[in-house]
């Protein structure tokens, strides 16, 4: 096997300072695992704006459509906020995510046991919590036709469709199978059947995928507001969840805030298999380019980092490594690392992010 690609976009505020700390983590693993990765750096977002004009320059986007993964830190900032709408930081993002095609959003939440109390939840409802929410990305009423405001009547109205067609459920229900054969094995489903043609088309292709593919995995249907409760009030009974873009906008937000901290969320975008058999992908946390701490040495890395351990293990077939480099994480919060985000009240002395990079490399060393 030739050496993996890795396209590196750090982006703006404190995407740079974190994947400052990705790149130890990726440098550890060629010198330590003999694992090395062919990494290129190029520009996403207002610092691709500044140079080129454009928040994604024509040959980065090239670039993304060749490489095995895409990493990359955060877009946007105060300095770009009167930027007309078609040079917006955010448009590279999304251009990146409309063109490759990554249409299986990978939101884990999963609570590490040292952070169950920074839940808003009881430490027993969320300690030891690991789900995964698989959120469609491509279709859905955040694209439907048609859409606009319209005057009808008199009066303006305001008008998005949800739209769904088999094979866009078809392809984003194996995805969340394919997943739940290498978790515990359970998929639930959530729309509103009840109340929405899309989500009756949603549960019969959802069914029929799985009675003709997945009959080992075990799949339940949940309306989506049914399914907020549930995962209010008992999220360990979920594995797999897997639902379209609007309810997965909201439940995974939803679910990422039983674990704490934005600074610990990671995600993946999914889209069909290359040529090589690897996925289009593309890995990024779920925060922002936080402007308020940026430039401080302030910013959690584990996000990113653990952005880097799903590639390891989605893009590169490096489950196991992907588990030690988790493990690392957990050990440092163990030992009580703790970068401000995730201060308790009982104080103490917060590390850097460059520290807090130093430490999981220390851990990463100890598990060898
Ligand atoms: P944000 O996620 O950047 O920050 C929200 C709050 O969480 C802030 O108080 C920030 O300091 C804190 N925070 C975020 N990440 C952290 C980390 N790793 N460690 C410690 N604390 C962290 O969201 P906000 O403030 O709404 O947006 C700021 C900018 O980021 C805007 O320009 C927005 O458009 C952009 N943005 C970009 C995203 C992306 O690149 N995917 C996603 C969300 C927002
Ligand atoms: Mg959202």
């Amino acid at each position: 096997m030739s050496t993996p690609s890795l396209l590196i976009l750090p982006g703006d505020g404190i995407g740079p300072e974190v994947m400052d700390e990705v790149t130890k983590v990726i440098d550890w693993y060629g010198a330590k695992r003999d694992l090395p990765f062919d990494v290129s750096t190029d520009l996403v977002g207002g610092c691709a704006y500044d140079k080129h004009g454009t928040p994604l320059h024509d040959d980065t986007m090239a670039k993304a459509q060749e490489v095995d993964a895409v990493l990359l830190g955060a877009v946007g900032g105060p300095k770009y906020d009167d930027l007309d709408f078609s040079v917006k930081p955010e448009r590279g993002l999304l251009r990146l995510r409309k063109e490759m095609d990554l249409f299986a959003n990978l939101r884990p939440a999963q609570c590490f046991d040292a952070l169950a109390d920074f839940s808003s939840l009881k430490r027993e409802v969320v300690a030891g919590l690991d789900i995964m929410i698989v959120r469609e990305l491509t279709s859905g009423i955040y694209f439907g036709e048609p859409r606009g405001i319209f005057e009808e009547n008199g009066e303006r109205v305001g008008i998005n469709t949800q739209r769904y067609t088999t094979s866009e459920i078809d392809r984003v229900a194996r995805a969340a199978f394919e997943l739940a054969r290498r978790r515990s094995g359970k998929v639930c489903s959530m729309e509103k059947a009840n109340v929405m043609e899309s989500g009756i088309l949603w549960r019969e292709v959802v069914t029929k995928v799985h009675a003709e593919s997945y009959a080992d995995v075990e799949l339940s249907h949940m309306y989506a507001d049914a399914g907020a409760m549930q995962l209010c009030r008992n999220p360990k009974q979920f594995d797999v969840i897997v639902t379209d873009n609007l309810f997965g906008d909201i439940l995974s937000d939803a679910a990422a805030m039983l674990t704490g901290s934005l600074g610990m969320l990671p995600s993946a975008s999914l889209g069909a298999p290359m040529a090589n058999g690897r996925p289009k992908a593309l890995y990024e946390p779920v925060h922002g380019s936080a402007p308020d701490i940026a430039g401080q040495g302030k910013a959690n890395p584990i996000a990113c980092i653990l952005s880097f351990a799903m590639a390891l293990r989605y893009s590169f077939d490096q489950g196991d490594e992907a588990t030690r480099l988790e493990s690392a994480v957990e050990a440092v919060l163990a030992g009580g690392a703790r970068t401000p985000d995730l201060m308790g009240p009982e104080g103490g002395t917060p590390l850097t992010t460059a520290q807090m990079g130093d430490a999981i490399i220390k851990a990463l060393d100890a598990s060898l």
